[in-house]
């Protein structure tokens, strides 16, 4: 396995383009295989741009991105984008059934080589702690806490090679948050590649667990990216 990090950031900065405001000041940052960080800090504080822009999700301002130690440009995005996936603290759920919303990504250019594996699926919402009609319940009747384990389920079942996760079980009650970390273990411990992760939390208990490093961020910085010691 190579000694790279997976992704690591230079400079990286994200402004509002109507104010100017900068939201992400110029960030370094490196992610390791088998890294698993948990990302802190009070709310605006910027997680949500930090991973978005680690992402490619919005224009960065400055700064670079490689991943495998090679720059990500125009013509590596696309791949980029469907290994480094973001998993978005309000899900972006499609009409229809939770099943179509489970198929979208395959509609995409870059997952045309993939099938979209039922079995799987089911299997992944039973992990969660659904039960088994849950493919088929209206995504319009999901409530808040499904329609995230939904958004999670949709992008597990595609095998990412990092997970950035944005407050992913803030609307779940403990037993499914506990699911959820479980899901999350479990897509960590599988596999061929190199894995790692980013889990935003505002529970100290939960970035203890989801952790093996904690940053913290405060004001568009990253104040510290420490060991958590257990
Ligand atoms: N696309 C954007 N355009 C302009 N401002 C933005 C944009 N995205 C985020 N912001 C601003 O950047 C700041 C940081 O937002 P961010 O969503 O990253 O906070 P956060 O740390 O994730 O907070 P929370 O814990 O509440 O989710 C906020 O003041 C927010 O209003
Ligand atoms: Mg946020």
């Amino acid at each position: 396995m190579s000694a790279l990090p997976l992704v690591q950031a230079f400079g990286i900065v994200r402004r509002d383009a109507r104010t100017a405001t900068t939201l992400l000041f110029s960030t370094d940052f490196a992610l390791a295989a088998g890294e698993r960080i948990a990302v802190t800090g009070p709310s605006g504080a910027g997680k949500s741009v930090l991973l978005r822009a680690l992402a490619l999700l919005d224009p960065l301002d400055a700064g670079r991105i490689c991943w495998h130690g090679r720059e990500v440009d125009r013509r590596t995005i696309p791949r980029y984008r469907s290994s480094i996936a973001y998993v978005k603290q309000r899900p972006a759920i499609v009409d229809g059934t939770v099943e179509d919303n489970l198929r979208y990504p395959y509609m995409l250019g870059v997952y045309r080589d993939r099938r979209f594996d039922r079995a799987r699926a089911a299997y992944l919402a039973k992990r969660a702690g659904r039960t088994d009609g849950f493919l088929d319940k209206r995504a319009s009747e999901l409530s808040g806490g499904e329609a995230q384990l939904t958004a999670l389920i949709r992008v597990l079942q595609l095998d990412p090679e990092v997970l950035l996760l944005d407050e992913p079980t803030a609307s779940l009650d403990p037993q499914t948050t506990q699911a959820v970390e479980a899901l999350v273990d479990d897509w960590f411990s599988s596999g061929e590649h190199a894995r790692a992760s980013m889990w935003v939390s505002h529970d100290p208990a939960q970035a203890g667990r989801v952790g093996t490093r904690r940053l913290t961020m405060q004001a568009g910085r990253v104040n510290a990216c420490e060991e958590i010691h257990r």
